[in-house]
């Protein structure tokens, strides 16, 4: 499965059925820029740009696998710390954050990372007003501008999957797809505080996203969820 049939497969979550297909790409590996992204996330009509309004940006989201009601009883098992800094990789316009946050009291100090600033505009402005302690911030996975050390959690939902995306040898990625994976990952190492977890939820099967997960600092444990299509919980805890 890619993301392509992952966005057929997930209509029924784009609540107001508005995520047009032709946004979908011909070229998989479009999934990796921010050009796309951006594109994406604007307010098209008859394929022209259109001003973004407060309507359209309260009501467009769009949760690429499961939503928070799927994940809680993940959460519920592995999010165990008292206030805890919560770091949200590639957020996009799901609702996850906002419902971790409306759920849980505990959940309030999320920051929110993407590097599409046209998603990360809409975002702040659907929330700044009903989500106070949540953070907005253009952000590439990559290159994260936080302190060593400064979350408890670091949460990934499909966002390495559009790093990954690629049209040769899923079983041998190109070098440039290895490269930034491994970014991503060395960058989770660096800002998680000991014995903080990193979580990755995902379409991709172990065989094929295990050995980009794995270091010193940390076991990987796998946890496989849904019914039609398997989605798989990454759980990596930071030993020191
Ligand atoms: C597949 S969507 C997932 C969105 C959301 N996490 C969800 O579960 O619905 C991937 C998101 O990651 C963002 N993204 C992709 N590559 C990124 C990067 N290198 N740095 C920051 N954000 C990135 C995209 O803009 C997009 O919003």
């Amino acid at each position: 499965m890619d993301h392509q049939e992952i966005e057929k497969n997930e209509k029924n979550n784009d609540k107001n059925n508005n995520t047009p297909y032709e946004v979908i790409p011909d070229d998989v590996r479009a999934y990796r820029d921010k050009e796309y992204w951006n594109m994406r996330y604007q307010k098209r009509v008859n394929n022209q740009i259109e001003m973004i309004t407060s309507e359209f940006t309260n009501t467009r989201t769009f949760d690429w696998f499961k939503t928070y009601k799927d994940l809680k009883p993940l959460f519920n098992a592995h999010l165990t710390r008292n206030s805890p800094k919560i770091l949200m990789l590639g957020c996009g316009n799901s609702t996850l954050s906002e419902d971790l946050y409306d759920d849980n009291a505990n959940y309030h100090q999320i920051t929110n990372i993407d590097f599409s600033d046209i998603v990360i505009d809409q975002m702040y402005k659907r929330c700044h007003e009903t989500h106070k302690e949540m953070q907005w911030l253009v952000m590439d996975v990559r290159d994260l501008k936080f302190p060593d050390a400064s979350f408890d959690y670091v949460i990934d939902k499909g966002t390495m999957d559009a790093l990954m995306c690629d049209k040769g040898d899923v079983w041998n990625p190109d070098e440039d797809v290895v490269e930034n994976v491994k970014k991503e990952v060395d960058e989770v190492v660096r800002v998680l505080k000991p014995g903080g977890k990193f979580i990755y939820i995902t379409f991709g099967q172990p065989h094929f996203r295990r050995r980009h997960l794995e270091r010193d600092c940390w076991k990987v444990e796998v946890e496989t969820f849904g019914e039609v299509f398997h989605y798989f919980f990454y759980l990596m805890t930071k030993m020191y």
